[in-house]
């Protein structure tokens, strides 16, 4: 359980809405370096009891961002007061180049509600967190510009590759930040670059090798999936630590991907590496055949614990839900330590805002 009480009373301490707040990662991240989230919007009902678990005095509103109006925010949850941070990471799929209908997705649009939100809040700092696909839709950004209105000057949208600041994650992002009426601030320089990664070994080495179908009794999230006899076969046949399938005998290997060696499947039934960073979590970042997401040496997918370590969760974070709802909140969360790394910049820029 992250530590709450502190963090919800500390007056000076700089207020954030989180929407879109899913299991409440950036909400940890924020919490952690001092900030006071004073409400947060989601519409998973999964996702939302994840983060009531974990952030127990944090206003949730469970609705459709849509339909959740502002000024019940600003009266309730602020006294009236302007905001300091808005955070809006808006769902990634419909930026993703795996979407095929990402023309159409109508999810596309959610996003523009941070002007709503901003019109009513006044938050001196707007953070954007998305996928590099978002980068591209100038039509969209356009929009959100005419959203924000005239006060807020949106920064260009920023590539950033989660690693380099202190995630054992290759997760390339997109990052935006919107100011009110003053410059947006550059992102801060890596601080785990190439040759300084945390890696897999560093973040998960220390838990408890499991068998297929084995859990931990000490912490129920370190459970490992039940396999088949013939994926146990295969994962047998992978080489430890960094192994793929292309080294599976004729036998073993898998009908529907072969001949597509070096293409779109090639991470399937693949392992880790312990001495590199994890592959991109998805929301199938406990199941081997949707990814490189075999542990390094058990004959095994991941468990939710360790993908969750992988997205740097505090290790005693609590998520409910069944298997593949967990490993959905883990796959859509922003990793902690990416938030924690931006929060100085955050700061600065607080205190050179005046309203
Ligand atoms: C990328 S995830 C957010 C991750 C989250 N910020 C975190 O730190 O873990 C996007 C979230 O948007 C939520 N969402 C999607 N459509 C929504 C809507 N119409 N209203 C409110 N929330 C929505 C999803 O339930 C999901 O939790």
């Amino acid at each position: 359980m992250t530590k709450d009480k502190g963090s919800q009373r500390g007056r000076h301490w700089p207020t954030v809405v989180d929407l879109f707040s899913g299991s409440g990662a950036v909400t940890t991240a924020l919490k952690r370096s001092r900030f006071r989230v004073v409400a947060a919007v989601d519409n998973d009902p999964i996702a939302c009891a994840t983060y009531r678990l974990n952030h127990r005095s944090v206003r949730m509103f469970q609705h459709d961002i849509r339909k959740v109006d502002p000024a019940i925010i600003r009266k309730s949850c602020l006294k009236g007061e302007d905001l300091d941070v808005l955070v809006v990471c808006a769902p990634c799929q419909p930026f993703s180049s795996q979407n095929r209908k990402r023309g159409t997705d109508l999810r596309s649009t959610l996003i523009l509600q941070a002007g709503r939100f901003a019109k009513t809040l006044r938050p001196r700092i707007i953070f954007f967190e998305n996928v590099p696909g978002l980068a591209a839709r100038d039509e969209l950004l356009d929009q959100l510009k005419e959203e924000l209105g005239e006060d807020y000057i949106l920064g260009d949208p920023e590539r950033i590759d989660a690693a380099d600041f202190g995630v054992p994650q290759r997760r390339i992002r997109c990052i935006m930040l919107a100011t009110l009426r003053a410059t947006p601030p550059k992102l801060p320089d890596p601080i785990t670059p190439k040759g300084a990664r945390i890696d897999v070994r560093q973040t998960i080495g220390h838990l408890r090798s499991l068998k297929a179908g084995e859990v931990d009794l000490k912490d129920r999230l370190h459970a490992a999936r039940k396999h088949q006899d013939i994926a146990l076969k295969r994962l047998a046949a992978v080489p430890k630590n960094g192994g793929s399938r292309s080294s599976l005998p004729p036998e073993l290997a898998l009908a529907c991907h072969t001949g597509l060696g070096t293409g779109k499947f090639s991470d399937v039934y693949g392992r880790m590496r312990w001495d590199d960073v994890a592959p991109t979590l998805t929301t199938g970042c406990t199941d081997i055949t949707r990814g490189r997401f075999a542990h390094p040496d058990d004959d095994r997918a991941i468990t939710a614990r360790e993908a969750a370590l992988l997205q740097t969760f505090p290790p005693d974070y609590k998520f409910t839900g069944n298997g593949s709802e967990i490993q959905v909140q883990i796959g859509n969360a922003v990793p902690v330590k990416l938030v924690e790394a931006l929060t100085p910049t955050f700061r600065r820029v607080l205190a050179e805002i005046t309203r």
